[in-house]
């Protein structure tokens, strides 16, 4: 085990709503990175690194699928508590939870029939959701082991790295692809995604996590209220594929244009929220596009992207077959995601911005996770 330091402290976890008030919870911990074994997949060495900032933000990844397992933050009363769904051994994940907390790629959400054309070339790809592609196929980037580099410049950082081969699940091109997380001491996690490739190949990379404001599982999200920025989004087929319209999302329970309690419409959503909003942008700057806040234990998380997607899933496949380490079921709604991303399907939907990248271009997007307590 080692670890980077940028200096060792009693960490008063911050109130925000309580600034007068003497801390109720102080946790002995190192800010800085530092890293343990967490077993073996694939031949590799799987660790896990715990990012820790000056406020007490705890932030643990694995190379393992590049997941976020755990995110401790406090709540309104200063008692910390993870606001992602996840496990605390390599076991848990081997037994493939649906994406929790995980780097997916290479082609992030869905591409109908496991098909699509560069030129006259067809390409086919791993079948894993029906008859269509989801989330990289059946071996995603959720499921390799990535190499890492934990550095601190003044922050915590890791920076993980994979290659992916030409034909990987079917996709042409070697893919290099490099993640950077960063903690702040803005209480703000950043992921930054960069690829290159030799050959033209579709490339989409968000990260998995299931958030749930109140760190309780057992109480469902549909409490917890949303706003993102979007008039629109893309309507999907019976197998989530989208038709290829821009819809809007007035009048709709769609409409999360000012904030809104996930659960006031969620009924009129044959299945539940999955679906991918239209983010209102003008450019492809890093732009504020949602926001998430949970009265009850008064924590806000606010999301930042340069991608011009943003997939907001309810959970609705969750069954309660997965267990957090005390025991407690993660059934149906217990957590949502918010996966920044381009269009499902882009690679067959010529109107869609474009997924291809190509030789001798860089792939480069940002997403950026506030986290406070609602004053
Ligand atoms: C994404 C998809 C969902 C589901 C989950 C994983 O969010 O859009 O349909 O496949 O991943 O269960």
């Amino acid at each position: 085990m080692y670890h980077i330091l940028l200096g060792t402290a009693t960490i008063a976890l911050f109130t925000g709503c309580n600034q007068d008030a003497q801390p109720k919870n102080e946790i002995q911990n190192t800010v800085g990175i530092s890293s343990k074994n967490w077993g073996e997949w694939d031949g590799k060495s799987v660790f896990l690194y715990t990012l820790t900032n000056k406020n007490g933000v705890v932030v643990t990844i694995s190379n393992y699928g590049g997941t976020i397992t755990s995110w401790v933050v406090p709540d309104k009363n200063g008692k910390p508590g993870s606001i992602v769904l996840g496990f605390d051994s390599l076991t848990g994940y081997l037994e493939h939870p649906p994406y929790f907390g995980a780097l997916v790629g290479r082609y992030g959400n869905r591409i109908a029939n496991g098909k699509f054309k560069i030129g006259d070339s067809v390409y086919h790809l791993a079948t894993n959701n029906g008859k269509n592609h989801l989330h990289g196929g059946l071996k995603g980037f959720d499921k390799v082991v990535w190499s890492a580099s934990p550095t601190t410049d003044s922050v915590p950082m890791l920076v993980l790295n994979y290659t992916s081969k030409d034909g990987e699940e079917g996709y042409p091109g070697n893919l290099i692809v490099s993640v950077k997380y960063t903690l702040t001491n803005d209480n703000e996690l950043s992921i930054e995604y960069n690829a290159v490739t030799d050959k033209t190949t579709p490339v989409n990379l968000t990260n998995h996590s299931y958030f749930n404001l109140s760190s309780d599982p057992e109480r469902t999200v549909l409490d917890q209220t949303l706003w993102i920025d979007a008039d629109n989004y893309t309507p999907v087929d019976s197998t989530l594929i989208p038709t290829g319209k821009i819809a809007s999302v007035k009048g709709t329970p769609f409409d999360f244009t000012v904030p809104v309690k996930i659960g006031k419409g969620i009924d009129s959503v044959k299945g539940g929220y999955d679906h991918n909003f239209v983010l209102n942008r003008k450019d492809s700057s890093l732009q504020r596009v949602a926001q998430l806040t949970d009265s009850f234990s008064g924590r806000k998380l606010e999301l930042f992207t340069t991608e011009p997607g943003l997939q907001f899933y309810t959970g609705n496949f969750l069954d309660g077959k997965f267990k957090t380490a005390d025991g407690k079921s993660i059934g149906k709604h217990a957590a949502l995601c918010l996966e920044t991303q381009h269009f499902p399907d882009s690679p067959n939907e010529p109107d869609f911005p474009s997924t291809f990248l190509m030789p001798g271009k860089t792939y480069h997007t940002i997403t950026k996770y506030r986290f406070s307590v609602l004053k």
